[in-house]
């Protein structure tokens, strides 16, 4: 399969961890990327990193939670940069959410951000991107997405969202020269793992996590899951009967 060729990328979550590091990534091939997140000191440092390694970063300020300003802010990008080639939606937020207790404000935020906000990121310039027969709609979801993780109501849910939303605009924009990946992270070193309190195998560097997104955007696949020790087990875990996935997630918990 032909490499894709971008000028422009939109990546949200670039302040930090995985997005961050895509940001560069994609920057330092010749992309002018623009990098979104709420914490503007972030992406200006980022930028700034980007300058003195003589490419271009653009820093974007952004609530994707905030989800008509959000497509209304893409949009203006679109226009802009004479149109988007690439769309990251990256941003994520994670957190423990117990049934037992199911915190609404958490379950609320995890929610507005991977769900809504990814949502809209992706939809925002979509229709231009078909109109235009060109460009590429990334989202990052997770390998928590396959099944539901004990504690992890909200965030397995938000990523299952996601990875099927993808699925479906696959299928949909099949033909049209927009083409669709999803990616599938296990555990990588980022701020949001840093704050975990359970055991994380197979935790990847995050610059190893970035150089297997990066690869697998450019190469245009559907789908990229890594570490490969935990894809493969999760990923057989969707079919295993509720009974052995019940008792299995309860022991992992
Ligand atoms: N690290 C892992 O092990 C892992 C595994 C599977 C999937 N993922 C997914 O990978 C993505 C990146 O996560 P990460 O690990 O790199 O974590 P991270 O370092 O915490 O980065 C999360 C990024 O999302 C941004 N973000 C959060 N809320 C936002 C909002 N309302 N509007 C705009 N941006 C927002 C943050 O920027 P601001 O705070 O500046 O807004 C930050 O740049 C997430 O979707 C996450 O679910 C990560």
């Amino acid at each position: 399969m032909a490499e894709m060729n971008y000028r422009t990328a939109l990546v949200t979550g670039a302040s930090s961890g995985l997005g961050r590091g895509l940001a560069l990534w994609l920057a330092k091939r010749g992309v002018r990327v623009f990098a979104a997140g709420r914490r503007l000191p972030q992406l200006q440092a980022l930028r700034d990193e980007a300058q003195a390694a003589g490419v271009t970063v653009e820093p974007v300020e952004l609530d994707v939670t905030k989800a008509d300003a959000t497509l209304e802010r893409i949009r203006a990008l679109d226009a802009e940069a004479g149109g988007l080639d690439l769309v990251v939606a990256n941003a994520g937020v994670g957190g423990t959410t117990n049934a037992k207790r199911l915190p609404w404000e958490r379950v609320r935020g995890i929610i507005d951000t991977n769900v809504t906000g990814a949502a809209a990121t992706l939809s925002a310039v979509l229709p231009q991107m078909v109109e235009r027969k060109r460009g590429h709609l990334v989202g990052v979801s997770s390998l928590a997405g396959f099944r539901g993780l004990a504690g992890h109501a909200a965030y397995s849910a938000s990523k299952a969202f996601l990875s099927t939303f993808m699925e479906s605009l696959r299928v949909d924009l099949r033909d049209t020269g927009v083409r669709v990946t999803c990616i599938y992270p296990g555990f990588v070193k980022s701020e949001l793992t840093a704050t975990n309190n359970f055991p994380m195998p197979f935790l990847m560097e995050t610059h190893d996590a970035v150089e297997l997104m990066g690869k697998g955007i450019v190469r245009g696949d559907a789908e990229v899951s890594f570490p490969w020790q935990l894809a493969v087990p999760t990923r057989m875990a969707k079919v295993l009967p509720n009974p052995l996935f019940d008792a299995a997630a309860r022991r992992l918990r």
